[in-house]
């Protein structure tokens, strides 16, 4: 077992019925067996079917965390606070920016600025985003480390608003000490990623969330895989218990007011992630090449994972084919759920 330590430790997960907040809602609980745990989330982009509601020291508050009915919920008998609520993703913030900065950047704003004076709280993590300070480059990637700036021009609002958060995040902790901790994601994968959870959120984006569970989903199904701009883009693709160590990590060994990668540091070209995704899966699908996204301008990226590594002691464990694997098991055995979910959005798409 992963021992986390946390103990008798009250922790909230902020976006805690999402991807990554449900994986780590459960790896507390089941390695921590006195630790509650809270997840607060309104749904936006996840099913509440991915938290384990039948868990007596789980508490879920629907809601949203930037509204006062729901942050007079949360007193200063937490311990840890993860923020990973987010407007999912690119093309829905660039589709309304509005709602981005409804449930991204005001809802970072509205929690740190709740929680400023908790004189228990030991550290809140606040997810950032590694693509809103690798450099744009289509040339071979070089490591994207912590010491980055980000560049004034950015492809989304979803992106303005991950590094607004980190902005906020060194602003409560210089003002008013407020233990944050940044964990910068690379791309996480593995189980637990629903395609079409949630609300509509105006665009197929809304089902097609991700590059992996996409292609997971269509090599399954012998459906051609769309490959943007050849696939030539690289991502660093991490899996999504690493990334929920790395959380950890940041939590009990991250020192406030600092930031930290989450990565494997390597990175991956997108048409290597869909031929490995086609043979591991055994299916027929081939490559459909389609032309380059016109927002998307993010082309190779990995980050650097020194600093975590020397720092509060994380190394991203799962080898990317044994990765896969797992999530190709899991994506077949839930494909009745995954479909479900999908069928939701049916009406909005012939709009
Ligand atoms: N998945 C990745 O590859 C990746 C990469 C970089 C950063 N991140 C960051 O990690 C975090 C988790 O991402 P994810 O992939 O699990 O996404 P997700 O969409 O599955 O999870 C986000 C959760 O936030 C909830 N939410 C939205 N608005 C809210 C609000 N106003 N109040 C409460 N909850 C709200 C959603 O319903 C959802 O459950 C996000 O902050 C994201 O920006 C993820």
């Amino acid at each position: 077992m992963f021992e986390t330590k946390f103990n008798q430790s009250k922790v909230i997960v902020v976006g805690g019925a999402g991807f990554v907040g449900s994986n780590l809602v459960k790896m507390l609980l089941n390695n921590n067996p006195e630790t509650k745990v809270v997840a607060i989330d309104n749904l936006m982009s996840a099913e509440k079917e991915n938290l384990p509601l039948d868990n007596n020291r789980l508490t879920f508050i629907q809601g949203s965390i930037a509204d006062q009915v729901v942050l007079d919920q949360i007193n200063d008998d937490v311990d840890y606070i993860f923020h990973l609520a987010t407007y999912h993703g690119n093309q829905s913030s660039i589709h309304d920016p509005l709602a981005d900065h409804a449930n991204n950047t005001y809802t970072t704003l509205r929690l740190m600025d709740w929680v400023k004076h908790f004189k228990n709280l030991k550290k809140l993590v606040y997810s950032s985003a590694g693509c809103s300070v690798a450099e744009k480059t289509f040339d071979e990637a070089k490591a994207t480390t912590e010491q980055e700036f980000t560049n004034i021009k950015h492809d989304s609002p979803y992106s303005i608003s991950k590094i607004i958060g980190e902005f906020y995040s060194v602003y409560y902790h210089n003002q008013h000490q407020l233990p944050t901790v940044r964990a910068r994601f690379q791309n996480v994968y593995g189980p637990g990623e629903v395609l079409g959870a949630g609300q509509w959120r105006g665009t197929p984006a809304t089902i097609w969330r991700n590059v992996t569970p996409t292609f997971i989903y269509k090599a399954i199904k012998g459906i051609n895989l769309p490959l943007e701009n050849g696939g030539v883009a690289s991502r660093d693709f991490i899996f999504v218990d690493d990334i929920c160590r790395g959380l950890i990590a940041c939590a009990l060994n991250g020192k406030a007011g600092e930031v930290y990668n989450i990565a494997s540091g390597k990175d991956i070209t997108i048409a290597d992630w869909a031929n490995t995704i086609v043979e591991t899966a055994g299916s027929t699908s081939k490559v459909e090449l389609l032309p380059k996204r016109a927002w998307d301008n993010s082309g190779k990226r990995y980050g650097s994972t020194d600093k975590s590594e020397k720092e509060i002691g994380f190394k991203a464990e799962v080898d990317y084919k044994e990765g896969l694997k797992k999530v190709i098991s899991w994506t077949k055995e839930n494909l009745e759920r995954i479909e479900k979910t999908m069928k939701k959005h049916e009406k909005f798409l012939s709009i």
